[in-house]
């Protein structure tokens, strides 16, 4: 068995107090269809700690939870590939969501649709509109028009921490570890519906104690699995800048999510973690979780997704599994266009095309890392086809 309990190889009391928290999820259900993330927060007498939704997924993978996602995977490969198309088990249903800055247009995205319980990477070149879409889905922004549901529960302004609560989290690009507080204090934020938050209810320990035991427990957990667990009583801003994206990734588990929007999780992680950084991500899914991501690299999006959606200048311009978007013309010219112009100007009296093009790519890789790396990738399916 792989997940917390299989990879953190955590203390026995710490097991026992999550085979505790674990009591209340449907082992069956693993947010599948029909759960509601809307409209089932846990009442006072629940025995899980951090209550947010029924059908929630645990923190185990399991044969079924396996399968369930292998499923849920499986029912992609009849979807037509193009942008904007429905999926047979939609848990995100957005439409006509426009976000302008000025005269900018930053996301305009007529229709899209995420299926349940798989990994979905949203890729497309710097400045595409990738961050600013992930915050107008999770209430961190508001958009100039635009509708969209989380299984069926319209969220239009739902504040961030209500669809945090609903069961969709996400992590930032740029990590927000409050670097004051230690890393188990940033984790136990990570919680929802803390009694002990309320100014009377703080000062009746009775009340909140046994809750905030079980907290520490799961975030204790997280963090092995992370392995952050040493860093546990450190201020979270002696973390580098990879330990505070595992750190973000850890907390937003807190609350037992149906929905992980990941922004650039791997950017920054140091190469030795990043495999199991992905071997995490992939649990997320297997334990019954949606995940979407966003990644530059595309060798890591062949590696984890299960479909990929490709945005340009705000829109979405394609759809489909990783190995056909890879050899999409309009997804190679989008990332590519600018580099492309460059390496095909004329050479008089310039250095050879060899040496233009790794120079072109040097100064490009500072200015823009995911064109680059996209187009790395993309050679190598090229050469590979
Ligand atoms: N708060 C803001 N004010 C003005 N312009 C903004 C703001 N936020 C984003 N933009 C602009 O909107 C466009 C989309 O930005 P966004 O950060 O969403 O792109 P991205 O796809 O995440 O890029 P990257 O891959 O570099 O992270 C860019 O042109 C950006 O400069
Ligand atoms: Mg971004």
């Amino acid at each position: 068995m792989s997940g917390l309990r299989g990879e953190g190889g955590e203390r026995p009391e710490v097991a026992e107090r999550i085979d505790e928290i674990g009591t209340a999820p449907d082992p069956g259900a693993h947010g599948r269809p029909g759960d509601d993330a809307g409209s089932s927060v846990a009442g006072d007498d629940s025995p899980v700690m951090v209550a947010t939704t029924e059908g929630r997924p645990d923190l185990v993978v399991t044969e079924e939870s396996r399968d369930a996602a292998r499923r849920q995977a499986a029912m992609l490969a009849d979807v037509e590939h193009r942008p904007g198309i429905p999926k047979p088990d939609p848990v995100i249903v957005v439409d006509k969501v426009r976000r302008s800055f000025g005269g900018l247009v930053a996301v305009d995205v007529e229709h899209v649709e995420f299926q349940r319980g798989v990994i979905t990477a949203l890729i497309g070149p710097n400045g595409a509109g990738k961050t600013t879409f992930f915050n107008l889905l999770t209430g961190f922004d508001r958009p100039d028009t635009g509708t969209w549901s989380l299984n069926g529960r319209a969220l239009a302004r739902v504040p961030s921490y209500r669809v945090a609560r609903l069961g969709m989290v996400r992590t930032f690009q740029l990590t927000k570890a409050l670097s004051r507080l230690t890393v188990m204090e940033n984790m136990l934020l990570g919680g929802a519906a803390q009694r002990g938050e309320h100014f009377l209810a703080a000062l009746l320990p009775g009340l909140w104690r046994k809750q905030e035991n079980l907290m520490e427990a799961r975030a204790q957990v997280l963090l092995e699995r992370f392995m952050l667990h040493n860093k546990a009583p450190d201020f979270a801003g002696t973390l580098s800048g990879g330990q505070r994206k595992l750190l973000e990734m850890a907390r937003a588990l807190m609350v037992e999510p149906t929905v992980v929007m990941l922004d650039e999780p791997m950017a920054g992680v140091n190469p030795a973690l990043t495999q199991s950084l992905l071997g995490h991500v992939k649990d997320l899914r297997d334990q019954g979780m949606t995940v979407l991501f966003v990644e530059h690299d595309m060798d890591v999006v062949a590696d984890i997704s299960d479909w990929v959606v490709v945005m340009a200048q705000g829109g979405i311009i394609a759809e489909g599994p990783p190995q056909v978007i890879m050899r999409n013309r309009e997804v190679i010219d989008a990332y590519l266009g600018a580099q492309h112009d460059e390496d095909d100007a004329p050479a008089s009296g310039g250095p050879p095309p060899a040496a233009r093009t790794s120079a072109a790519a040097a100064t490009a890789a500072e200015a823009r890392p995911g064109a680059v790396r996209a187009e790395a990738a993309v050679r190598d399916t090229e050469e590979r086809a």
